[in-house]
């Protein structure tokens, strides 16, 4: 508790969403469960194991302290977000939660929702991808498979991409995708499909080929996606969906999983792809361990 007491003495906010502190990253021995979350106007604190009340009391002690030196003239709106037996819990410690709250990164507009359940709406893990869809998305055909709430797909079509397929089986999730969209801006330019990927791989080829492929899935999602026996069945059918030139992000963010995993299933089940890079995370994310941390790598189809 100490560290992450110290850590926040370095702490600013600006306007972007950001991660403030990750100790999850190892670098601060005794607080891995901590991390501390900024989506303007509200800090976000997460606890990956219940604080008891004299450690919940000596933090938001400590951010109070830090937010009036660092925000004086602005109220401090402070969540306070923990798991516990495979469920989160959330609660308001100070100030308020705007309804709806909109957050921004990098000229983008996302709204996200910190009350409900561990999953806000917007990875800020996944800003360098967003980050390099963005800068290559121009006059590209873009298919986002896993899309969620879409963030891929505002960045490719504020990169200037002609056209975006969104796929995700959670309606509610693509919901809010096609509200970030319009939040953007963008009122056409991308589609919304509400299905299983593994059940759509026709579909998918009808509406392609693609010049930019985003896969972006969870780790182990019982019954829809287990990264150990399924992601090997998604690369098989990535040549079929490639326009020539093509380029892949596949993603993976399962720390007992490292890259060569997913390097030597690209191997094994489509060679036709060539590695090319893995996209360094965002600063903030920073791990003892680059094996452990999220895993964004690039691929182009072989000429
Ligand atoms: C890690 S999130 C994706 C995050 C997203 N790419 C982003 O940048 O915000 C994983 C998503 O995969 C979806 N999903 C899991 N299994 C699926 C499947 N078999 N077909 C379609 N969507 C699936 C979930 O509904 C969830 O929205």
């Amino acid at each position: 508790m100490q560290r992450f007491i110290e850590a926040l003495a370095t702490i600013e906010v600006g306007e972007d969403a950001t991660r403030l502190f990750h100790g999850r990253g190892g670098y601060y021995p005794g607080c891995e469960h901590l991390c501390l979350d900024w989506f303007a106007p509200v800090l976000l604190l997460t606890s990956f194991t219940p604080l008891d009340a004299a450690e919940l009391a000596e933090c938001q002690q400590a951010i109070t302290a830090r937010w009036q030196t660092i925000q004086p003239n602005r109220s401090l709106n402070l969540v306070y977000q923990y798991r516990s037996g495979g469920e989160t819990f959330s609660q308001v410690l100070a100030g308020e939660v705007p309804d709806p709250h909109v957050v921004t990164e990098n000229g983008a507009q996302f709204q996200v929702h910190l009350l409900r359940g561990q999953n806000h709406g917007l990875f800020l893990d996944m800003a360098n991808g967003r980050e390099w869809v963005r800068a290559h998305a121009r006059h590209k055909k873009v298919l986002n498979l896993f899309a969620y709430t879409c963030g891929f797909s505002v960045a490719a079509l504020q990169g200037g991409a002609d056209e975006v397929v969104n796929m995700d089986m959670s309606k509610g999730a693509l919901a809010i995708g096609k509200q970030n969209h319009l939040l953007n801006g963008f009122s056409a330019g991308a589609r919304f499909l509400g299905h299983d990927i593994f059940k759509s791989w026709g579909k998918l080829r009808k509406l392609g080929p693609y010049d930019i492929v985003v896969a972006d899935p969870p780790s182990n999602q019982k019954g829809s996606f287990v990264a150990t026996k399924d992601y090997v069945r998604l690369i098989r059918h990535l040549p079929e969906l490639l326009a020539e030139n093509a380029e892949v992000l596949l993603c993976l963010n399962a720390p007992e999983l490292d890259t060569q995993f997913l390097r030597q299933q690209v191997e094994d089940a489509a060679p036709a792809l060539e590695y090319l890079e893995r996209l360094p995370n965002p600063a903030a994310f920073v791990d003892v361990s680059e094996e452990k941390s999220l895993k964004v790598l690039r691929y182009r189809l072989k000429a």
